[in-house]
């Protein structure tokens, strides 16, 4: 059983707290029991919160732990570690592994090295077998094994037809397809957006079309449809221009975007540095502050870090590299730092955004700082200074775009179930 634990005058994240009030949280077994004054208990590891903030524990529902195939750049035991740095106790993970997460072997093997880890690890298996883009695998067997989505994540489901049936047996299913929306013929060989500065360093462009574009396809399939459909990591104005009025016509269209598309521009690309190539790439002012105001007016659902980790020497030759930012560690503290501290969102929306609407797209019980919750808690001190250093990083893989970056706010304390999986506290 879980040592129970007192946290002492704590300003506490949710909806039915007052922020300029302090409480006692009380967890006994696992559940907060009080949000309050708390009781005398002896046996019970007290924590001094002066100072420091509550949030909900997030949940990132876009991660690539790489485990099984990959493991040299990251896996399910030491994603899950960066997790619990980064105040996240629930993930859902992308199959672009190897093999690709489309057989109950495969599944069973994720699900249990999962239960050795400290937080939930969600699945998301392949829409197409082997993520081929030939046929659909095999839903019913994906629902039996309590898989939480669909996606063929790192590219879209070429095929139109096979893609709206697959909606259409996800809807049936129950399990949320999630689209990667960039064309691949239109992305050709570019390695970053296509635009001034892939044109000043030279390099082949991936034009904004071929996100725009599969967005709006996504769109018109799941609107025909009457489906559901998730667009993961919005990069542009287009592509969020097409959500938003979707949004309005009633269509049951959600997204996710990620810190760096509200954050960096392709300006970050002219030092020649692949730690600072994704798909979708960064893109221009006009669709860093797109996606801002997207997230202000509630066009966005969720923040996810798309967290994708490669190995050093992967990442060494600009050009040839593979795309991806590891994001767990410093998505939360990014969140803060752009949109908390210069005034656009509140903290409440921040919890909205990580924490309450992935868990509720996913059909999972949301998690609160509330009596009768679960104690799944990010402790923060939301004011706390720090350099991101990529060789303090729990990631296997450093291939973060915010190296060398001061950010203000950071997770100090991470509590899955009642039970601290990460402690930073200065005592
Ligand atoms: O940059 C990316 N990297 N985008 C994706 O969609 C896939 C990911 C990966 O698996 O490395
Ligand atoms: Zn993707």
């Amino acid at each position: 059983m879980n040592q129970n634990i007192i946290i002492r005058n704590i300003s506490v994240v949710d909806e039915k707290a007052q922020s300029d009030k302090c409480y006692d949280i009380y967890i006994c077994d696992g559940i907060i029991k009080t949000v309050g004054i708390a009781p005398e208990d002896a046996s019970a590891l007290v924590i001094d919160g002066t100072g420091l903030t509550a949030f909900p524990s997030f949940f990132d529902m876009h991660v690539h732990f790489r485990d099984p195939g990959f493991t040299h750049k990251e896996d399910i035991i030491t994603g899950s570690a960066a997790a619990a740095a980064g105040g996240v106790t629930g993930v859902l993970c992308m199959p672009n592994t190897n093999p690709p997460v489309d057989s109950e072997e495969t599944i069973n093997y994720i699900r249990e090295k999962a239960a050795q880890t400290g937080i939930d690890v969600y699945q998301t298996a392949c829409i197409t077998s082997g993520m081929k883009g030939e046929k659909l695998a095999d839903f019913d067997m994906y629902k039996r094994l309590g898989v939480a989505a669909v996606s063929d994540d790192g590219k879209p489901v070429k095929n139109a037809e096979l893609m709206r049936q697959a909606l259409i047996n996800a809807e049936e299913t129950g399990l949320l397809v999630t689209s990667h929306c960039e064309d691949m013929d239109i992305i050709g060989k570019g390695i970053m957006n296509k635009g001034a500065v892939s044109e000043k360093l030279g390099v082949a462009g991936m034009d904004r079309a071929s996100e725009d574009s599969i967005t709006a396809r996504e769109i018109a399939l799941a609107g025909a449809a009457g489906t559901r459909v998730h667009i993961a990591h919005v990069s542009t104005e287009g592509s969020i221009g097409f959500i938003r009025d979707a949004k309005k016509r009633g269509l049951k269209v959600t997204c996710e975007t990620c810190p760096h598309y509200f954050i960096f521009t392709e300006e970050k690309l002219l030092a020649r540095d692949a730690d600072y190539r994704m798909n979708p790439p960064l893109r221009e002012k006009r669709d860093i502050d797109a996606v801002a105001e997207a997230v202000m007016d509630g066009t966005i659902d969720c923040i996810v870090t798309d967290h994708a980790p490669h190995a050093a020497d992967e990442k060494s030759d600009f050009e040839k590299a593979p795309n991806g930012v590891v994001g767990l560690e410093t998505s939360f503290a990014a969140t803060l730092t752009y949109l908390y501290h210069t005034g656009k969102i509140t903290l409440q929306k921040i919890s909205e955004l990580m924490s309450e609407n992935p868990r509720k797209l996913l059909g999972l019980e949301p998690v609160y700082i509330r009596e009768g919750s679960t104690a799944d808690i990010c402790i923060a001190d939301i004011n706390r200074e720090w350099t991101v250093d990529p060789d303090r990083l729990h990631s296997k893989s450093h291939n973060t775009l915010f190296k060398g970056i001061t950010l203000k706010g950071k997770p100090v304390l991470t509590i899955s179930k009642g039970k601290i999986i990460f402690s930073e506290m200065k005592s």
